[in-house]
């Protein structure tokens, strides 16, 4: 269109005024009516640090926002959607893709060294927020956060407007990293690490993830509600983030289901670890 468009061609005025009306039409196709029929997710960054927010679509659904992307303290960032996305959001933290040179380039939920995950899924441990939005009115959207691969920040989510009360989802009430036990912890500087900053705790493996074991995997004789009943170590998730899984058949969960909202906020670190009472998703900074 840009060539049809050109302001040289000849035939001048008849072809402006039909190329202005295209412009129009263009934009009220490209624009506005995306919008109104998908949503918005205000993905915000209330940590006193950079994230990288990213995320992954289930299969057959689109990427969202390259995947990826940057959302300095303080910022949000909006990422439209359409209103039966389905898929997970996570944040990433300590990134310099500078440095990566084909491996990691996050501390916390690495896509392969890239800033634009492009849709693939994060490295555990991280937190992570699961979406399965429902264009049909039978259904209403529902979400979860889970800490079943583990845990790397606290996350709060919210619907606009939220028509039921019962589409949000708290953050954590203490910081899983700081009272994550040893044979859990993922930190800075790995297992050779020796200076302070390199012992500093970035993420928390869920028992499955640290030990691989059925029975905290709730595989095999341990795949039913009945036979996997969560650990010491799913229960020290528990008390720390009361609404998120802290393992596969955690029923104690706050699942958000049956959410018409147009909106939604994703906001990690909500709060000095854990305020009830957040629902709006900050201000969007133009980014
Ligand atoms: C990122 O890595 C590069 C290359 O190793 C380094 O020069 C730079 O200082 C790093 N940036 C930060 C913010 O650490
Ligand atoms: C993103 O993923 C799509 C689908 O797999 C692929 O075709 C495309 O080349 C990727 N883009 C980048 C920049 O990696």
């Amino acid at each position: 269109m840009a060539e049809r468009c050109s302001w040289r061609t000849t035939g001048a005025r008849r072809r402006l005024l039909s190329c202005a009306i295209m412009v129009i039409l263009s934009f009220m196709a490209a624009g506005p009516v995306v919008l109104t029929e998908g949503i918005v997710f205000h993905v915000a960054n209330r940590c006193p640090f950079p994230v990288w927010p990213a995320s992954a679509p289930n299969t057959g659904h689109p990427v969202l926002a390259g995947g990826g992307f940057l959302v300095p303290p303080g910022k949000s960032r909006r990422v439209a959607a359409p209103a039966t996305w389905n898929g997970r959001f996570w944040a990433r933290t300590g990134c310099n893709f500078t440095a990566a040179n084909g491996g990691a380039a996050c501390l916390t939920g690495d896509c392969e060294g890239r800033l634009a995950c492009n849709g693939s899924a994060g490295a555990p441990p991280a937190t992570l927020v699961e979406v399965s939005l429902h264009a049909d009115p039978s259904k209403g959207s529902s979400y979860d956060v889970s800490l079943v691969d583990g845990y790397n920040l606290p996350v709060a989510v919210s619907a606009k407007p939220d028509g039921t009360g019962k589409c949000a989802i708290a953050g954590c009430a203490k910081d899983v990293n700081a009272v994550c036990p040893p044979e859990l912890q993922v930190t800075a500087g790995g297992a050779g690490g020796r200076r302070k900053a390199e012992k500093t705790v970035v993420a928390c493996k869920s028992a499955c993830l640290a030990f691989g074991l059925d029975a905290f995997c709730c595989r095999g004789a341990y795949a039913t509600p009945a036979a996997c009943r969560g650990s010491v170590y799913s229960r020290l998730f528990k008390d720390a983030c009361p609404a998120y899984y802290s393992y596969a058949y955690d029923t104690t969960a706050a699942t958000a289901t049956g959410c018409y909202a147009q909106e939604y906020a994703i906001t990690f670190c909500p709060s000095r670890w854990g305020d009830e009472e957040e629902a709006d998703g900050g201000r969007d900074a133009q980014m």
